[in-house]
């Protein structure tokens, strides 16, 4: 019924392996999370995050010191994978509403935060109506956003989903949905960051003798004889009132109707034209536009994660959030969160209390 706002600053808890762990949240510690998460003001009627029983599905009992709010901002992922992963689950049956989150640069004012805050990224579902079912991955480059070119479908059931965003440092990328790869690719070619490496030749132009028509006329094919026949006729069967007055009503004529013989304008049958060379092959040029940039995926001062959210249903339950550098940490984080999560859901799942109600 409303927009949400709500905003974490990503602290920096190094776990026993190798993985940095920039942020991961549990609620696991009652009510301190909000210490940590601070709630947008810019607009008095907005939503609000509320923590319920609902939310501790599974694992009731997690490591509660995990978590240091406000310590070392990220400086920069460069050089390092960047993993971002959670799970959100649709209670409400949701018909328009998003389940994104958004990753802010330190810069962002968390009390002002916005639709118009500007963010690094903004990942996860989106639904709305029949239309609308697909995960967003808007990357921001150069101050502007890009959204992903690829389409992603996202899960519109009401089960618990895992959402990992991966983005490397040799700039390929992977969505996951419940740890499953559902798109990667090179994010060079499914955003346009970037303007396109090669272009058509301006000065080069296509030979006079190049035939790129694929069919033509059937020179064979003529015209029969009996084919033109007039579109309309007199109607033969149609007979003068008896009233009818030559006088006033001027002569009688019969009406015009739809020739049956008509068979419309006679056009020859095509056959493959014997000189196509196909469609010319326009020789292309570096474009001097473009240059490199090894860096898209990199962003300084990374620090805040946030949802901001429009949904017309209260109901959606989001946990399990973490930033990390570690692809494996995140993926036996999410087999661990999300698989019990799972398993606890086909049980429980007349539970219909809401993580946060507007
Ligand atoms: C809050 O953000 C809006 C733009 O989203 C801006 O116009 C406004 O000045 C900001 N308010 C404060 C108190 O910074
Ligand atoms: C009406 O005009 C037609 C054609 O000119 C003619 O054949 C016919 O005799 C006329 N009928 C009368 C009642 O004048
Ligand atoms: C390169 O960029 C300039 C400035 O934006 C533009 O005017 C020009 O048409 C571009 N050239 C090509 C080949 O796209
Ligand atoms: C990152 O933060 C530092 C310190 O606040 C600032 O000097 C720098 O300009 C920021 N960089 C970007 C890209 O915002």
């Amino acid at each position: 019924m409303g927009p949400l706002a709500v905003a974490l600053l990503l602290g920096a808890a190094l776990s026993a392996s190798r993985a940095r762990v920039y942020f991961r949240e549990q609620f696991t510690d009652g009510a301190k999370w909000q210490n940590r998460w601070m709630n947008s003001q810019y607009k008095a009627d907005l939503g609000k995050f509320r923590l319920t029983a609902g939310k501790f599905y599974g694992d009731a009992v997690k490591d509660k010191d995990i978590l240091h709010s406000h310590s070392n901002v990220m400086k920069s992922n460069k050089g390092r994978p960047l993993v971002i992963q959670y799970t959100v689950k649709h209670e409400q049956k949701i018909d328009c509403g998003g389940g994104y989150v958004k990753i802010f640069p330190s810069n962002l004012d968390q009390k002002n935060m916005s639709g118009n805050s500007q963010y690094y990224i903004m990942f996860g579902p989106d639904i709305c109506g029949s239309e609308t079912k697909k995960v967003h991955v808007i990357l921001n480059y150069k101050s502007k956003p890009h959204p992903n070119k690829k389409r992603i479908r996202c899960k519109v059931d009401g089960f618990t989903h895992l959402y990992t965003l991966i983005l490397r440092p040799d700039q390929t990328y992977e969505v996951k949905i419940d740890n499953e790869i559902v798109e990667s690719g090179n994010l060079e070619d499914d955003w346009d960051f970037l303007p396109p490496r090669k272009i058509n030749d301006p000065t080069a132009k296509k030979p006079k003798d190049w035939d790129d028509v694929a069919q033509i006329d059937d020179p064979n094919d003529v015209k029969p004889e009996d084919w033109d026949e007039p579109e309309y006729i007199l109607d033969t069967s149609a007979e003068k009132p008896e009233d009818w007055d030559n006088a006033t009503q001027g002569e009688w004529q019969a009406p015009m109707i739809k020739n049956p013989l008509y068979r419309g304008a006679w056009k020859p049958s095509k056959i493959d034209n014997p000189n196509y060379k196909g469609i010319w092959p326009w020789p292309q040029i570096a474009n001097p536009n473009y240059s490199t940039d090894f860096n898209i995926y990199s962003y300084e001062n990374i620090s805040i994660l946030g949802l901001d959210l429009w949904q017309v249903r209260a109901g959606t339950i989001f946990d399990n959030f973490l930033v990390t550098d570690d692809e494996e940490y995140a993926e036996d984080f999410g087999d661990e969160t999300w698989g019990e999560t799972k398993v606890m859901d086909e049980i429980l799942t007349s539970w219909s209390s809401p993580f946060f109600a507007r």
